[in-house]
C-alpha cells in the first residue's frame, strides 16, 4: 500500500515519519510532481496538479473538518473524500465558544478597562435567560459546543440542514425554522460547514432578525459573513460585538477595519486546531478499516459540499 501527502503550507515530513510508524507496512512519502502513484492521500488544500496526476488514488483524507477548499478542485467522481471527525476539535472548539460567551456574557472586557484605570467598579449581573445561545450547525462540533454551553445554564437552540432532537437543546431546521431560530438567539454561534447553501448566510437580513444587544460567534469560515454588514449592524447598535476566528481573506488584511474595531474581538484561526497524534490515529484507523472491507465515518458527500 502506498500513501502519499500533499499539505499546501506546512512540512509534510513530521506527517510521513508519523504515519510510517503506525502503517510499517506500507510506502509512505511526501508529494512531489511525478511522485509514483499512491492508493491512498493525507493532504490539506492541495493543488489541482495533485489531483490530476494522482489519479489512481481511492481516498483523500483531509486533514481538516472542513472540505471546502477540497471540494474547489475537479476530483474523480470515484475517489472517496474523508474529513477528520472531531480526532481532538471538538473538545477545543467547546473551549474557545464558552470563552468567547462567558467573556462577553460577564462584561470581563469592560471589567478590564476598569481595572487596567484602577477603577473598582460593579456592573449590574446580566439575565442568563435573557442570553440565549444560538449554535448553528449540530455537527461533530457544533453539538460538542451546545452541551458544553448547557453546562452553564445558557438557554441552548440549535439549527440544522435537518431536524434534530437533542436533550435541553431547542432545535429548529432548514430555511423555514431559521426566521424563529434567529428570533429565539441573542448570542450566535457559526459551526455550518461553508456550502453553496450557506455562503453569505450571516449578512444584514439574518443578523438583523437575531434579539437586540446580540453578538456573533463565526468559528467556521469567513465566506459565511458579510464582513460589511455585521460592522454596520454593531455601528447602528443592533449587535454588542462579535468575536470573529475566521474571515473571508487569511491572515486578516493589516488595513481590514476588524483589526481596529472596539467591539470585534479577532483570533488567527485557531479556534480548533488538528492535532497531529490524534489525526494520525484516526486517518489509520480508517485505512485499515478500509483494508477490512468496513464502512468508516467522515466519508463526505460531495452533492450536500459536507
Ligand atoms: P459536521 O459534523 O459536518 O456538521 C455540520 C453541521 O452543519 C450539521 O449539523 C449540518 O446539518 C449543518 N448544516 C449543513 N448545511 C446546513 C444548512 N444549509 N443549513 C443549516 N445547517 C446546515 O461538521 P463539523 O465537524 O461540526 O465542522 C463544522 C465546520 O466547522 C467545518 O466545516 C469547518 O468549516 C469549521 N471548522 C473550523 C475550525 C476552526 O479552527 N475555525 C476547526 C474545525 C472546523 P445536518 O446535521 O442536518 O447534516
Ligand atoms: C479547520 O478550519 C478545519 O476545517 O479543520
Amino acid at each position: 500500500m502506498k500513501i502519499t501527502i500533499c499539505f499546501a503550507s506546512l512540512p509534510p515530513e513530521p506527517w510521513v515519519q508519523a504515519v510510517q510508524q503506525a502503517l510499517p507496512q506500507a510506502q509512505v512519502y511526501p508529494w512531489t510532481p511525478g511522485a509514483p502513484q499512491a492508493d491512498h492521500a493525507i493532504v490539506w488544500a492541495p493543488p489541482q496538479q495533485f489531483i490530476d496526476e494522482q489519479s489512481g488514488l481511492q481516498t483523500l483524507f483531509n486533514i481538516g473538518a472542513g472540505v471546502d477548499a477540497l471540494l474547489q478542485l475537479r476530483l474523480p467522481a470515484s475517489l472517496k473524500v474523508v474529513r477528520l471527525d472531531d480526532a481532538g476539535m471538538s473538545v477545543q472548539m467547546a473551549e474557545y465558544v464558552c470563552h468567547a460567551v462567558i467573556r462577553h456574557f460577564r462584561e470581563f472586557d469592560a471589567y478590564d478597562v476598569d481595572t487596567q484605570a484602577g477603577k473598582w467598579s460593579y456592573r449590574k449581573p446580566r439575565s442568563r435567560a435573557e442570553c440565549a445561545v444560538g449554535v448553528m450547525g449540530l455537527g461533530v462540533l457544533g453539538e460538542r459546543v451546545a452541551k458544553a454551553l448547557q453546562v452553564f445554564e445558557f438557554p441552548v437552540n440549535g439549527y440544522s440542514r435537518s431536524a434534530k432532537d437533542l436533550p435541553g437543546i431547542r432545535c429548529f431546521s432548514g430555511p423555514e425554522g431559521l426566521p424563529q431560530f434567529l428570533a429565539a438567539t441573542r448570542v450566535l454561534v457559526n459551526l455550518m460547514p461553508l456550502t453553496h447553501e450557506t455562503e453569505n448566510m450571516l449578512n444584514r437580513h439574518s443578523l438583523g432578525q437575531l434579539q437586540s444587544g446580540g453578538y456573533l460567534i463565526n468559528v467556521a469560515r469567513g465566506k459565511h459573513l458579510i464582513e460589511e454588514d455585521l460592522i454596520e449592524l454593531i455601528d447602528s447598535g443592533h449587535l454588542a460585538g462579535a468575536t470573529l476566528d475566521v474571515f473571508r481573506t487569511e491572515p486578516l488584511p493589516a488595513e481590514h477595519p476588524f483589526w481596529q474595531h472596539p467591539q470585534i474581538t479577532v483570533t488567527p484561526h485557531t479556534s480548533a486546531r488538528t492535532l497531529r497524534e490524534e489525526s494520525i490515529a484516526q486517518i489509520v484507523g480508517k485505512i485499515l478499516a478500509l483494508q477490512r472491507g468496513e464502512a468508516i465515518n467522515g466519508v463526505v458527500d460531495p452533492q450536500r459540499g459536507y
